[in-house]
């Protein structure tokens, strides 16, 4: 006899839930999403800018802001972006044998370490694909305000 009220209780409570849960899935305001469009539309494809630099070598060292920061890249690299299984062009310049005869920056001591810190003869595997943390520079304006202040003088190597 319990049962069977508890039971009652339980279907009438429900009832109007779900109505109300319903009604409010159908009729409410559409999602406004950050981007500005439609979640289900495709994205634009992003306005294409020029680099600031131009050919390697007319170019200065962008200052680094905070200690271990990957340099960004200073230069152009529309000719040279090519990093494959097979070659990688970013080497053929910043390279351990080509390095001095292109007057480049030599890559890194740490690009020569593998993930214990052994040392390594060759470029480690891991740094092969240098635009993962090497990046060259447009022109872009920020997307949002940005008040980073580096600790340049401080922690960053200098250059
Ligand atoms: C034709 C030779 C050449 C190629 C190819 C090249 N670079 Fe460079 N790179 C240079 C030279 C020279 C500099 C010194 C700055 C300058 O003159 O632009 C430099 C500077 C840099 C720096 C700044 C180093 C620092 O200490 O601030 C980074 C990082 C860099 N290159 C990464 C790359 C990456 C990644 C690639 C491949 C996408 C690449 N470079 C391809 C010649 C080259
Ligand atoms: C996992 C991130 C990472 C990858 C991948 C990577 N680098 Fe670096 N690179 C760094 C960091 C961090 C530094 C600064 C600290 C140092 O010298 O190790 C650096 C430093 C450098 C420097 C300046 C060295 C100096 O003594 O001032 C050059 C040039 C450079 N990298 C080129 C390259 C090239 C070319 C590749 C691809 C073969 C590459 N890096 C891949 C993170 C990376």
């Amino acid at each position: 006899m319990r049962k069977s009220v508890t039971i009652t209780l339980a279907a009438l409570l429900t009832v109007p839930l779900i109505a109300f849960s319903g009604t409010g899935h159908a009729q409410g305001t559409p999602t406004k999403s950050l981007r500005g469009a439609d979640v289900a539309e495709s994205d634009a494809a992003p306005e294409v800018r020029d680099y600031v630099g131009k050919k390697p070598g007319r170019q200065k060292p962008i200052p680094r802001t905070f200690l271990d920061q990957p340099p960004l890249i200073p230069h152009a690299v529309d000719n040279f972006d090519e990093i494959t299984l097979e070659e990688n062009q970013c080497l053929s310049c910043h390279g351990p044998d080509k390095y001095k005869e292109k007057e480049a920056p030599r890559i890194g001591d740490s690009h020569f370490l593998d993930r214990d810190g052994n040392k390594l003869r060759s470029v480690s595997m891991s740094r092969h694909n240098c635009t993962q943390c090497h990046v060259p520079q447009t022109d872009a304006p920020p997307l949002v305000e940005n008040t980073f202040k580096g600790e340049l003088g401080k922690n960053a190597k200098k250059k």
